[in-house]
């Protein structure tokens, strides 16, 4: 059995209930608004990057510059596996998850996928410029950069099984939101 650093034990997760996961480019919201949904519901929040960086004893950094990318798109697939075969969290996997199909699929029949939409400008200033730990941002122009990634992947993040436009929702209501949808998805 893999263990995980979850806000509540993992045994708090009902495995017949589905997953909820939060999807979207950096600075989305996805950890701030899982985390605080997670504790809301009483079930174990899961954010990709600070697991990987956990086990792996590296940040996502040193994990892009000293393995490459593709070593991180494969230790984010390992942990996509193994939660597949779990039930009853909230997940924020990073942004770029969404790129790999297979990854996605693993989780799509047994989760309820939500988009938290957001223009790249607001999501940079909620990560208030700071991109040092996200190796694809970390460039001259990050804005371009963020943009770019949502170019490339709006029509996948738009697959989502709901979307909550985070430009127009308070952090509050976007919580209330995901709260709503994993009682529903779980069939209270
Ligand atoms: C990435 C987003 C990051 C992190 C990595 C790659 C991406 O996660 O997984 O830097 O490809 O967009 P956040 O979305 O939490 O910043």
């Amino acid at each position: 059995m893999p263990t995980f650093r979850t806000s509540q034990p993992v045994s708090a997760a009902d495995p017949s209930r589905p997953h909820l996961v939060l999807v979207g480019i950096s600075g989305a919201g996805k950890s701030t608004i899982g985390r605080r949904a997670a504790d809301r519901l009483g079930r174990p929040f899961l954010d990709f990057d600070l697991e990987i960086e956990r086990r792996e004893s590296q940040t996502i950094a040193e994990i892009f510059a000293e393995r490459g990318e593709p070593m991180f798109r494969r230790l984010e697939r390992e942990l996509t596996a193994e939660v597949a075969e779990m039930g009853g969290m909230i997940l924020a996997p990073g942004g770029g998850w969404i790129v790999d199909e297979e990854g996605v699929a693993l989780l799509r029949a047994r989760s309820t996928i939500v988009w938290l939409k957001v223009r790249p400008e607001t999501a940079l200033k909620r990560l208030r410029g700071d991109v040092t730990n996200r190796p694809l941002l970390n460039r001259p122009d990050p804005l371009a950069e963020l943009s770019k990634l949502l170019a490339q992947r709006e029509a996948l993040y738009a697959r989502a099984d709901h979307l909550i436009n985070t430009e127009i929702v308070t952090l509050d209501q976007a919580v209330d939101r995901i709260v709503a949808l994993a009682t529903e998805a779980g069939g209270a």
